[in-house]
């Protein structure tokens, strides 16, 4: 299944590059698809003149296929949102910050990008929240794109089988950002990798990814071993020259301990592992009913913005998985040499593992 995956990503290496919507950057995707992984790009939510933008802005820094990756969520009904609303601008007032708690003039989805993606040749389409209706999925397929999902329990991986998805990415509850999950949020599934990844690759005839805290050369293995054809990585690359997460942040990722990270929907409403703060603990100890997202994340975007501008790491979301201190601050392309070099050492004992 690993050389699957190269043949469908064609890439060398099966690294992935996780979609980081905030922190990565086209420099990002473009180091690591130089170095040999697959970079992948987050569009998710953007407008398609943003997403074309960013796409345009990769593919000048590197001629190597590297991944779009898209929010498949739908919207819902607009949630009572006054109550949270003040909350927030007096949390804003409270530290100073001149900023008020809006939503956008509107909010983007992934069916107002797809046609960007096809109009670019896209060639490998990742996408987390959910499924992109069929239309958008043939779409994308009749103009030769690899599809891959994400999902963080079996029913989800088989429902994803089910649409002909090639590639699925697992998500164990490990990971950093957001969950994936779609089927079934309340309650949430919470199964770690360990557990998901070989009931998924047992189960399903595709190439799987492992995605959730893997940080290593060793984790890397261990994920294969366990039946995945390549591994996704995202806190990893957080604290990299081409990340744009703020200085606060990439520090903390340094100092952090294995039991800092906590699952919260107090920044976006939906449920996102990252490392605890002011913030996310203000709001959860108010008990006002946090809307679920979109709408959360938009009220929320004008005081996280302000906290990065001025790089307060109590004030925004610190998206990081189980293994945060791992996160080197280094080029990204020397994280990826370093993990195919980890890798190769220990396919020496085993060889199995990579080529
Ligand atoms: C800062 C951050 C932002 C993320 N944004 C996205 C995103 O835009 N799209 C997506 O599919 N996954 C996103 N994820 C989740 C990753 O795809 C992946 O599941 C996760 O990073 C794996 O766990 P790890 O961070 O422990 O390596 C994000 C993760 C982090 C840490």
């Amino acid at each position: 299944m690993t050389h699957e995956f190269l043949r469908l990503a064609g890439v060398r290496y099966p690294i992935v590059q996780a979609p980081m919507l905030g922190v990565t950057t086209p420099e990002m995707v473009a180091a690591v698809a130089e170095a040999g992984g697959l970079g992948s790009l987050p569009v998710g939510g953007l407008s398609p003149e943003k997403t074309e933008e960013l796409i345009r802005q990769t593919r000048k820094l590197t001629s190597k296929p590297f991944a779009v990756n898209l929010f498949a969520h739908r919207i819902p009904e607009m949630p009572e949102l006054q109550a949270m609303r003040e909350f927030l601008d007096d949390l804003a007032g409270d530290l100073g910050l001149a900023v008020s708690a809006e939503l956008p003039a509107r909010h983007y989805t992934y069916s107002d990008q797809i046609e960007v993606l096809v109009r670019e040749q896209i060639r490998f389409v990742s996408f987390t929240f959910g499924v992109p209706d069929d239309e958008a999925l043939n779409r994308l397929r009749e103009n030769g794109a690899v599809l891959n999902g994400t999902a963080t329990s079996l029913k989800e991986a088989l429902y994803l089988d089910e649409k002909d998805v090639q590639v699925i990415t697992v998500q164990g509850i490990e990971a950093g950002g957001h969950r994936g999950s779609f089927l079934e949020e309340e309650p949430l599934p919470q199964v770690g990798l360990m557990a998901l990844l070989p009931t998924v690759a047992d189960r399903i005839q595709r190439p799987v990814l492992a995605a959730g805290a893997i940080s290593s050369g060793k984790s890397a293995c261990a994920a294969m071993l366990l039946g995945a054809a390549g591994v996704q990585v995202g806190t990893l690359f957080v604290g990299s020259h081409e990340s744009r997460a703020i200085a606060a942040w990439k520090e903390q990722l340094q100092r952090a301990v294995d039991t800092d990270t906590v699952l919260t929907r107090a920044f976006s409403g939906r449920w996102a592992r990252g490392l605890r703060n002011e913030m996310q603990e203000t709001i959860e100890a108010s008990g006002i009913p946090i809307p679920d997202y979109p709408f959360q994340n938009s009220l929320s975007t004008a005081l996280r913005q302000e906290a990065q501008r001025r790089d307060d790491g109590r004030f925004t979301n610190l998206w990081a998985g189980q293994n945060p201190f791992r996160a080197p601050m280094e080029p990204a392309a020397a994280i990826i040499r370093q993990l195919v070099e980890e890798m190769k050492s220990l396919e020496l004992k085993n060889k199995v593992f990579i080529e």
